[in-house]
């Protein structure tokens, strides 16, 4: 069954979405790394090719139904941040938008009686449900640990424990 012309440019905007959140993770990796933060900056490095896999799950979702992809132009992100509690905080809101985009295209895969695609996105219902509740927990810890030099160094060792346990989780499902 072909895409409707109303879901294909709904799902083309949502590669826009995600092509974007790649690029935003790659500019706070960026960001921590400088900042001497290895955990963060390698958090954000793999949240980045994790946008980039869901960007082009979509692609390959859109080719395969027969319809025509449109890749966009990226938005040049933000290059420097406040703190790393404001880089956790523009995450959070990030990640908030993209899961009620996630929901709009749910909605309009509904109107259209397009099962396939409906079928689709439920994938992207759970991932945002995980991506949204990791990034929540991240938040608490930051706020909890607080601010100054020692805090930003526990704050980096809970990042790198949540990457061993990611990379681990990862080895498992393989
Ligand atoms: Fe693909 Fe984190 O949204």
């Amino acid at each position: 069954m072909k895409l409707s012309t109303r879901m294909e440019a709904a799902l083309n905007e949502q590669i826009a979405l995600e092509g974007n959140a790649s690029s935003i993770y790659l500019a706070m990796a960026a960001w921590c790394e400088t900042q001497a933060l290895a955990g963060c900056a390698a958090f954000f490095y793999a949240q980045s090719d994790e946008e980039r896999g869901h960007m082009l799950k979509i692609l390959h979702y859109i080719v395969e139904v027969d319809g025509v992809v449109k890749v966009p132009a990226l938005k040049e992100p933000k290059a420097s941040y406040d703190s790393i509690q404001h880089v956790f905080e523009q995450v959070y809101e990030e990640e908030k938008k993209v899961t009620a985009a996630i929901y709009n295209l749910l909605s309009i895969s509904e109107a259209e009686n397009d099962h396939a695609t409906a079928l689709f996105l439920q994938w992207y219902v759970a991932e945002q449900r995980e991506e949204e509740a990791q990034i929540r927990t991240i938040l608490d810890k930051v706020k909890l640990i607080g601010t100054g030099g020692q805090s930003l160094f526990f704050i980096d060792q809970e990042l790198d424990k949540i990457n061993a346990t990611k990379a681990a989780t990862a080895t498992t499902a393989e």
